[in-house]
């Protein structure tokens, strides 16, 4: 199991017999499930998916991603919520914040924001650049990324002119929207994403898979891992911790533990939990109901909301996501002076410090009335983000049938739109 479950600050929260009285109609939703006849069922290819993906489908994603790594100083995904989150939590869990600094192609984002100064700024970086696009929209109807990819483009057909479009990608559906439209017309390579996998589920197909293979992310080993998490979690037992993991949250929220804190103790998990919190919040909040999904990324946050954790209403538990072992270890030195009086800390390494921080947080937590559990994956590797990814994306499938609503649609989205576009004077609003 790549993923374990750690449970024990539950105690006096969750007991055995609260596991026992939600059993059947966990296991009558787990079938629903897999069995594909549950409400949104025209939106589960996202289960199969890693057993689906063939050999020459990831090859041709491979090369295709070599080329564009060959001719290109700076590549820009362009995205909002499902068609960007994914890469980028996997990107920044792999790489985190000085890839620019250390690799080749730059990778830029763009899309997921309709901010000015972005955009002026990412276009004066690539101005002297070779680039190549990544645009990938399931609608291809997107306002954000299509303003984005409008002024991108504008800035590609200047240096290439009509060469521009072999730099430019397209990943979208396979006949609508006018991101399919576009690249038919002016000859993007494109890929299509399956009509029954929706966006914050498609991390597993070409939108997460091209982008990331570009930014040299071994896709094969992340893909294997999904695949694995598939395997080992095709039950329903309740000693599996997927199941177990969907099942306590909605223990807790009924018992009026309404907000879930996903909460790390590594920067590099920081997009692991915004797509975390895209996943469960699109999921599952609707009809009035939902956990709140919030983030926090310790120690930092223990100086800022850490208070509000420790003393304040309780309705909320914490989800701590920990990784067993970090790639390098930084040891503390003895200093003869002790002028910082951390003579104390010579010997550990910063990675045994951080877990000490950690082990003190949930028990502190835990006394303040926070009830947590603690998820632990043994390294930032691909297979292991493969695997956690895809045991996020089960569990929210079961925990959202668990608490009664379709996790598959997202009707409250359109609400901002209609009057945006009202607003801005679209044409039929
Ligand atoms: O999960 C979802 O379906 C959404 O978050 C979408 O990914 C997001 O709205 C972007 O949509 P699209 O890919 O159609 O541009």
């Amino acid at each position: 199991m790549i993923v374990s479950l750690e449970e024990k600050y539950l105690k006096g929260f969750v007991t055995e017999e609260d596991i026992n009285n939600i059993k059947d109609e966990f296991k009558r939703v787990y079938r629903s499930l897999v069995e594909k006849k549950g409400l949104g069922n025209d939106f589960l290819g996202w289960l199969n998916l890693p057993n689906k993906i063939t050999y020459d489908e990831l090859k041709e994603i491979e090369e295709t991603a070599a080329k564009i790594r060959e001719s290109s100083d700076a590549v820009v995904f362009i995205g909002i919520g499902g068609s960007y989150l994914g890469t980028k939590a996997v990107f920044e869990a792999i790489y985190g914040p000085f890839y620019n600094e250390l690799k080749k192609p730059k990778i830029y984002f763009a899309g997921h924001n309709i901010s000015s100064d972005y955009i002026s700024e990412l276009v004066s970086i690539l101005k002297d650049k070779d680039i190549s696009l990544i645009v990938i929209s399931k609608s291809g109807t997107t306002t954000e990324p299509a303003i984005a990819f409008r002024i991108l483009k504008k800035i590609m057909l200047e240096k290439y002119g009509d060469n521009a479009y072999e730099r430019i990608y397209a990943i979208t559906d396979e006949k609508k929207g006018s991101l399919r439209s576009l690249s038919n017309l002016e000859g993007y390579k494109s890929w299509s994403i399956p009509d029954d996998v929706g966006g914050r589920f498609s991390v597993f197909t070409p939108v997460g898979l091209l982008p990331l293979a570009v930014c040299g992310v071994n896709i094969r080993e992340f893909v294997n891992g999904a695949k694995l998490c598939f395997n080992e979690n095709d039950s329903d037992s309740l000693s599996l911790p997927l199941n177990r993991y969907s099942v306590i949250r909605n223990i807790l929220y009924r018992k009026g533990f309404k907000i879930e804190i996903l909460a790390n103790f590594e920067p590099y998990l920081h997009y692991i939990t915004e797509w975390w919190k895209q996943l469960y919040g699109e999921s599952e909040g609707k009809k009035g109901k939902g956990l709140f999904p919030a983030g926090a990324d310790f120690t930092t946050d223990l100086h800022s909301i850490g208070q509000w954790i420790q003393q304040a209403e309780r309705t909320i538990f914490e989800t701590f996501l920990i990784i067993e072992k970090s790639k390098t270890d930084v040891f503390m030195e003895n200093e003869e002076n002790n002028g910082d009086e951390l003579n104390y800390l010579a010997g550990l390494s910063l990675n045994d410090i951080n877990r000490k921080a950690w082990e003190g947080t949930s028990l502190a937590h835990f006394t303040g009335g926070v009830p947590n559990i603690t998820l632990t994956i043994p390294d930032r590797s691909e297979k292991s983000l493969g695997y956690l990814l895809y045991f996020f994306e089960k569990a929210c499938g079961i925990s959202g049938y668990i608490l009664g609503v379709n996790p598959f649609d997202q009707p409250g989205v359109e609400e901002y739109k209609k009057n945006m576009f009202k607003l801005l004077k679209k044409p039929g609003y």
